[in-house]
């Protein structure tokens, strides 16, 4: 049944490349002048662009096929007029049409991928080219030239008074020497210059100028990257913003105007779902936001990637340290641990320093040698009589040890009283969850993102704040509201913290280590069959090759103040930082040293007690 339908015949031939240049119209046969001239065209379309697979649609007889031995190349037939499946042709190819009715592409993908290809239609006598170029419009495939059977050559011309010009195919004038051809065809030429020289191409950039169409665009109204302002020069709206600045600016470079909704005013805002949907029912031509690629199952409604992110969290950033807890995180378990250990080596090597042997040893000397204790504080403590130079050796060391470890503690309990160090920050789902604050996040969001990445149970499920209304968590996120977590990409913490710059001190912090996503491709949704998606994909990567989306991007938030659609309100608490310190600072501190008091009590009660029970034996 399918191949009742679609007849496709692939002629593969070896030798693919050149051939065609190679042909000179003095090897062909003189009694077939229309196929010679065929031919010279199709090599003369060559030499404007390289083409590399032919498809041709109809049914023979046709003039096409009678050209396909001498053309070599990768061939697909399609005498039904549809290609019904979807074939992945590549854009570098050359559609070649035997009547202007041929071509009846169905397929939405295949249609998609043969717009930046060239047709050349072989048109019937009784046809105007006025009526095929209108037809070829209408579908949106604008890369259309003719020719008849007389020889006169047409190329439709999207944006002039008249759709189509005739062409002179003069075979034998002259057209400019090959390299400059082939350089200049991707280069938008415009009809000046193409004028100027008496060389006039057949297929054209139709869209480099497009003498004030319409590019129908709707901003999501979301901070840096596309926002709606007054302009009170011109009175009227107009978009700004690292995303919408891209499409103004392309609509300049091609001569077109942007369009929004007529009815757009400040402060109102369209989920940039909703703009996607408008995009999808073919209202909008590019719209002024920007979608993860993961939300779409291919590149259809995409544009090219615009800009990269990450998707984490901006987290509250952490309370500094009571002054009290000050004393508690220096004396460090593992320290501590260490300095003790170093104490028992200390006691050790100075009993047996002594006279070389262990016989002073006891226990009691060794876990309160009070020479070692006061050496390891950085006290006086009484040296032996005559020491051998290995007690003074050890002596240094002990001396060396504590002028360590005292200067240590200082420093660290002076800085810290200074600048009391912060809390712990957050670097995991599990953290947060343990956290005091909660995740602000948007329902539909919650679902998708959150669930996938967070082990929610019932117990923990309340530290998840759900938000019906988007625009609510928006206005809380920008507002600095300290009490929530917010999942924010990478692109807009970037004018939070330029913000945040203005502040006494930082409210929020970017985290790295707790994400939904590190890796977000972003582009701008395109309507499916727009014509200039090349043009626009080229301009994206030439506004990223000049710097310029990183200039927009640094600038947005700067834009954003000019326009007054933020402002540069403090939204942090700083806490006047104190400079006495109070006497409730130093309880821990306190509490040490009555613990170490009584310890000592305690001891010496033991030493009286064991003074009388064994000293008076
Ligand atoms: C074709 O162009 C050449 C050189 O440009 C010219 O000499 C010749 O007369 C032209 N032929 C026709 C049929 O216009
Ligand atoms: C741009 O378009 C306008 C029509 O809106 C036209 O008058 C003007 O000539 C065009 N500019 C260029 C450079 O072609």
């Amino acid at each position: 049944m399918v191949a009742m339908q679609l007849y496709v015949v692939f002629i593969l031939l070896s030798s693919l490349c050149q051939r065609l240049q190679g042909i000179e119209l003095e090897e062909l046969p003189d009694k077939d002048m229309h196929t010679g001239l065929l031919l010279q065209l199709l090599k003369r379309i060559r030499l404007e662009r390289d083409y590399d697979t032919i498809v041709i649609y109809g049914r023979e007889p046709c003039v096409f096929h009678a050209l396909l031995p001498q053309l070599e190349l990768p061939t697909v037939l399609l005498t039904q007029g549809s290609s019904w499946e979807d074939w992945s042709f590549s854009s570098e190819s050359l559609l070649l049409i035997c009547t202007s009715d041929a071509e009846q592409e169905r397929n939405t993908r295949t249609l998609l991928k043969l717009q930046p290809a060239r047709r050349l239609v072989y048109l019937e006598l009784e046809k105007q080219p006025k009526e095929v170029c209108q037809a070829y419009f209408e579908r949106e495939q604008v890369n259309v030239a003719m020719v008849d059977s007389v020889g006169n050559l047409y190329s439709c011309r999207c944006f002039e008074q008249e759709n189509y010009v005739q062409l002179a195919v003069n075979l034998s004038s002259s057209y400019p020497k090959e390299s400059t051809a082939l350089m200049s065809l991707n280069s938008n030429i415009d009809v000046a210059s193409e004028s100027n020289s008496n060389y006039a191409f057949i297929y054209v950039e139709q869209f480099s100028n497009m003498r004030g169409s319409l590019i129908r665009s709707e901003p999501d109204l979301l901070g840096p990257r596309a926002f709606l302002y007054h302009n009170p020069s011109t009175g009227k709206y107009e978009i700004k913003g690292f995303v919408a600045n891209l499409i103004t600016m392309f609509a300049e470079h091609v001569n077109a105007t942007v369009k929004l909704r007529d009815d757009i005013g400040l402060g109102q805002s369209i989920h940039y779902k909703n703009i996607v949907q408008r995009v999808k029912l073919n209202m909008l031509d590019i719209a002024a936001t920007l979608s993860s690629t993961l939300d779409f199952k291919n590149y259809d409604h995409l544009s090219y990637p615009y800009i990269h992110s990450s998707f984490c969290f901006m987290i509250p950033v952490p309370a500094r340290l009571d002054y009290k807890e000050i004393y508690t995180i220096i004396v460090h378990p593992l320290v501590t641990g260490v300095l003790i250990v170093l104490f028992f080596i200390f006691s050790l090597l100075l009993i047996y320093s002594q006279d070389l042997n262990w016989r002073r040893f006891s226990l009691i000397n060794l876990l309160l040698n009070d020479r070692c204790i006061r050496g390891l504080l950085g006290h006086a403590f009484p040296m032996p009589a005559q020491p051998s130079r290995y007690l003074k050796g050890i002596c240094m060391l002990i001396c060396f040890a504590s002028i360590m470890t005292t200067t240590m503690y200082e420093s660290y309990l002076q800085s810290y009283f200074t600048h009391p160090p912060y809390e712990p920050m957050l670097r995991s789902f599990e953290d947060i969850l343990n956290s005091r604050h909660r995740i602000a996040v948007e329902r539909e969001e919650a679902k998708h993102w959150l669930l996938k990445n967070l082990s929610l149970t019932t117990s923990n499920a309340h530290r998840v704040h759900i938000v019906d209304n988007w625009q609510e968590l928006i206005r809380l996120r920008e507002s600095f509201n300290i009490s929530f977590i917010y999942p924010t990409t990478e692109l807009r913490w970037f004018s939070f913290n330029e913000q945040q710059k203005y502040f006494s001190e930082p409210v929020f912090y970017y985290s790295e280590d707790v994400c939904m996503k590190r890796f977000l491709l972003l582009s701008l949704p395109l309507r499916r069959h727009l014509p200039y998606r090349q043009l626009f994909e080229k301009h994206i990567l030439t506004m990223q090759e000049f710097g310029f989306a990183k200039f927009w991007m640094d600038n947005s938030f700067n834009d954003m103040v000019r326009l007054k659609l933020t402002s540069l309100k403090d939204y942090s608490h700083p806490l006047m930082p104190e400079d006495q310190v109070y006497i409730k600072d130093l309880t821990r501190i306190f509490v040490f040293y009555l613990a170490a008091h009584l310890f000592a009590c305690i001891c010496f009660a033991i030493e009286c007690c064991w003074a009388k029970i064994f000293g008076l034996k």
